[in-house]
């Protein structure tokens, strides 16, 4: 019987050349590329074509890939009436699992999927691929106007993803800044090797699923506060905690109690992940653009940092990618509640690659147990018992 390791904690699930951590070092690469240089030079269209194709896109094909996404960013009405059917007062998490799986009653395409045989049809992945991160978008901002009563905007074909993405939310196009800054957040959450959304779509593309629900099992999984659920927890805990001076006692009460801190900790960086260090900046940047006025989250979060790494460093317990990422949002004006549906538009790059990789080389998921329960006994009667 082989060792059983709970978590799967360093077990590996799969080949991949997609992504690779250096925990250690506190490094992450997409195809090779530094997430800093991505996050300074590319944009989220060319790091999708990056993670899918696994080199940096010619100009043509980048700019071919980009009309593909301006081309599908609509949704058919019957998906904007089934969620208009939804409660208000779901979670956008909910939500968006629920709309992207009916994508596949009104998009269907299963045709590569039926055999045991290899899927090497690229073009169809690639539709596949293009239809739903197209639409993942415009469902989460559809969603914000949908659920408050009124009739969302339609997406515009001349902007950029992230530009209309910020566009359909509020309503009016966006400051310069603030679309960048949401370049950089969908770039720097768009893969991240084999965590638990990346292994839930292994799961589900290796039974020939179709994508729709190869991409609904991700968010299913994502949604949990152990995972992507964790950014509108920090927000909420730092909205808790409410001043810096009060951060000490707060996080000693919880580490005394064994609750975790949100927005703390990975199974893989043993230091501050690097996308933190990232978005930490570009709160600042943000700061500064207003005036550098203070900022009671920011400073919060700050002091948070500094105790828990005081207390846990030994752990290697540092910031995540959650950490920051909900500062950042709330002061983009983004909804606690809206974090998650953002961090998985922008994962659907990764998810999908990992799906298109599956595919190249599939064999079943089942996995094996270690048996616990009782040894073989006989049955009885209910009157016997
Ligand atoms: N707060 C307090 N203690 C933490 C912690 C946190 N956020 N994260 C890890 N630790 C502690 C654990 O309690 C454990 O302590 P122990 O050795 O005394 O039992 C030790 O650090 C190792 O952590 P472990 O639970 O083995 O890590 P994991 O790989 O199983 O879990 C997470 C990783 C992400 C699930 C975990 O760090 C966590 O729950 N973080 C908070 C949720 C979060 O921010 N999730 C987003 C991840 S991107």
């Amino acid at each position: 019987m082989s060792e059983y390791l709970p978590g799967l904690a360093g077990v590996p699930a799969t080949k991949s050349n997609i992504s690779d951590i250096d925990g250690e070092a506190g490094v992450l690469f997409y195809r090779g590329y530094p997430i800093e240089q991505l996050a300074q030079h590319s944009s989220f269209e060319e790091t999708t074509l990056l993670l899918l194709d696994g080199e940096l896109p010619t100009t043509a094909s980048l700019a071919a890939f980009d009309q593909d996404l301006r081309d599908n960013r609509q949704v058919k009405y019957h998906i904007r009436e089934l969620m208009k059917a939804l409660p208000a007062t779901g979670h956008p998490m909910d939500m968006l699992q629920t709309a992207v799986a009916s994508l596949s009653m009104f998009y269907p395409g299963t045709e590569c999927l039926t055999s045991t045989e290899m899927c090497e049809d690229l073009n169809y992945v690639h539709n596949m691929t293009v239809k739903l991160i197209a639409r993942m978008g415009t469902i989460v901002a559809m969603w914000q106007h949908l659920r408050n009563g009124y009739e969302p905007p339609a997406p515009r074909e001349d902007l950029s993803y992230a530009e209309n993405f910020l566009y359909m939310l509020n309503r009016k196009e966006a400051d310069p800044l603030l679309a960048h800054i949401m370049d950089v957040c969908l770039i720097l959450h768009a893969e991240h090797t084999i965590n638990a959304s990346t292994f839930s779509t292994l799961v589900t593309a290796s039974t020939l699923a179709s994508p729709y629900s190869v991409i609904a099992a991700a968010i299913g999984t994502l949604s949990g506060p152990l995972h992507g659920g964790a950014n509108q927890r920090v927000l909420e805990m730092l909205n808790d905690i409410g001043s810096p001076d009060k951060a000490e006692a707060y996080v000693d009460k919880k580490l005394a109690n064994k609750e975790v801190i949100w927005g703390m900790g990975h199974r893989e960086y043993k230091t501050k992940d690097p996308r933190a260090t990232i978005l930490q900046g570009l709160v600042t940047k943000l700061m500064n653009s207003r005036g550098g006025s203070t900022n009671r989250l920011l400073e919060t979060a700050l002091e948070v940092e500094r105790i828990v790494e005081d207390r846990l460093a030994h752990k290697g317990v540092y910031p995540n990618v959650d950490f920051y990422s909900g500062i950042l949002y709330h002061e983009m004006g983004i909804p606690a509640d809206q974090f998650t549906t953002i961090f998985a538009i922008s994962r659907s790059a990764g998810w999908l690659a990992h799906w298109r990789e599956q595919l190249g080389d599939n064999r079943i998921f089942r996995p094996t147990q270690v048996y616990t329960g009782h040894a073989k006994r006989e049955y009885v009667p209910i009157d016997g018992r």
